[in-house]
């Protein structure tokens, strides 16, 4: 398609506003609003228009029919056999022994709520060392590879707008002592914003508004990028997918995997308990015979308070974006066809555009809407999904916020009782608060010790033991 053909169809589509300025751009700035034009699926902007944008007001009407909460592999703790918990974790081990596992990490994100200028990944976390986010996961990574004895691959997903600065983060810091051949990084697609009108701004007078296509855009760009290719070709069949802000997650959990494995899953997850009915978490549950996601700006209130004859909250089931994927699942999801797709939500936002003469507009109020699709909701076309439960202090602490909750303090503070709950269960002595927070600041590295056990291990070894004060770190 020559530009002409490009401009007729834009033209066609409603669209021609978007070269509003073409006759006025130099070569180079045309030849660059053409490419970001070609990229765009105006047939999907149509259709996301009709469904999302243009229709009347009154909601997205998320279909609440005949949900009920979702069956959960309960924690030994809290009621599960725990024989079946080893035996997944022997599963899970064996998989991860056989180089079946990779590590999959969604870093294309805005991060606008956290307000830190950089890919979120490079903001430093951990209460001593000040460790970024990125090297946590490349340590825990490692522990993983050295403990089964085959390192493993890591799928890192970025955004058109943080590649460059994620990639050379990691080239400058050494790939944090990982094998370079074994990071690979990919880029999520984009979707253009819409007015409320439908009609695709404009970011300058040669640039569209583009923005990552949100975290269930993961699906396609493991497709295109070649990725799921790659794990095929290395033997890797199943792909554990994180978050990039959550900095205790476990980045690979072999009971977890195991569990999976086992029930012939397509696509797992883990859940916590709710703290509060009103926490704002989305809610496993089960419609039609499958899994799904039911966000809680989705769910009524009064379904959210809904008890057990016990008292227990019946849609207890938290999510915290911590997946299995099997590799041709992602690759079913990402071919579509046959009603296989991931719906678009609608999120109205304020989109820096230009006005009529070309010059730069900073809304104060929303004016357009981003499309997102949301990893979750590939959960229906999943077979044999399954859920488990996690203890929250050893698998979420998220870094959302600049402060108050799920912010860098939060995730400190986790990280600090989490390392002083190993130190006890290995049988040291921590003074702590009521809260369970150490009084002294200390750090585990991965490496020392990723988990109760493993920590254990470590420092039953360890002749003279170090004194538990202020400035320990254990490497
Ligand atoms: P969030 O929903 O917290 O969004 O992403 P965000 O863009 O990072 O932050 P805010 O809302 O602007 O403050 C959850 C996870 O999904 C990834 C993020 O990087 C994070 O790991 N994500 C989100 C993507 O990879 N791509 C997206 O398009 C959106």
């Amino acid at each position: 398609m020559n530009n002409e053909q490009l401009i007729a169809s834009y033209r066609d589509a409603g669209q021609g506003q978007v070269f509003a300025f073409w006759d006025s751009l130099a070569p180079a700035a045309r030849n660059a609003l053409a490419v970001q034009a070609r990229e765009i699926d105006l047939a999907e902007v149509d259709r996301l228009n009709r469904t999302l944008v243009l229709k009347s007001a009154g909601g997205a009407g998320v279909d609440l029919a005949g949900l009920t909460p979702a069956p959960c592999t309960l924690l030994p703790a809290n009621g599960g056999d725990a024989a079946q918990w080893a035996k997944a974790r022997a599963a899970g081990e064996a998989a991860l022994r056989a180089g079946r596992v990779a590590a999959f990490t969604v870093a294309g994100g805005q991060g606008t709520r956290l307000g830190y200028d950089g890919p979120k990944g490079t903001f430093a976390v951990t209460p001593l060392k000040k460790k970024p986010l990125f090297q946590l996961f490349a340590e825990k990574i490692k522990a993983s590879g050295l403990r089964h004895g085959r390192p493993l691959h890591w799928f890192i997903m970025t955004s058109h707008a943080n590649h460059e600065q994620t990639e050379s983060f990691f080239t400058e810091r050494g790939f944090f002592g990982l094998d370079q051949g074994r990071v690979h990084f990919f880029r999520q697609g984009r979707m253009p914003a819409v007015d409320f009108a439908g009609k695709i701004l404009l970011e300058s007078t040669s640039s569209l508004a583009l923005s990552p296509d949100g975290h269930g855009g993961s699906l396609r760009a493991l497709h295109r990028s070649g990725a799921l290719d790659l794990m095929q070709r290395e033997g890797i069949d199943t792909i554990s997918y994180f978050q990039v802000d959550n900095p205790i997650v476990r980045c690979v959990d072999p009971a977890f995997i195991g569990f999976h494995l086992l029930a012939g899953a397509e696509m797992s997850s883990k859940m916590v308990p709710k703290a509060y009915p009103e926490e704002k978490v989305g809610h496993f549950c089960l419609q039609h015979g499958k899994v799904v996601v039911i966000e809680y700006s989705d769910m009524p209130m009064a379904m959210q308070r809904e008890t057990n004859p016990g008292g227990a909250l019946r849609y207890s089931a938290g999510s915290i974006a911590i997946h299995l994927i099997d590799r041709e699942f992602a690759r079913r999801m990402a071919a579509g066809g046959d009603g296989v797709a991931l719906p678009f939500h609608r999120a109205d936002k304020k989109i820096p555009t230009v006005d009529a003469a070309g010059r730069l507009l900073k809304p104060e109020q929303a004016n357009g809407v981003k499309f997102e699709m949301f990893v979750f909701d590939a959960l229906p076309f999943a077979r044999n999904s399954v859920v488990i439960e996690t203890a929250r202090e050893d698998d979420f602490s998220p870094v959302k916020n600049a402060e108050g909750v799920d912010s860098p303090k939060t995730a400190r503070e986790d990280q600090l009782r989490q390392f002083a709950r190993w130190l006890k269960a290995a049988g040291a002595v921590v003074p702590v608060d009521a809260t369970g927070l150490p009084h002294s600041g200390i750090e585990v590295s991965p490496l020392f010790g990723y988990d109760t056990e493993s920590f254990a291990e470590r420092w039953n070894r360890l002749a003279p033991r170090p004194a538990i004060a202020e400035g320990l770190y254990l490497e």
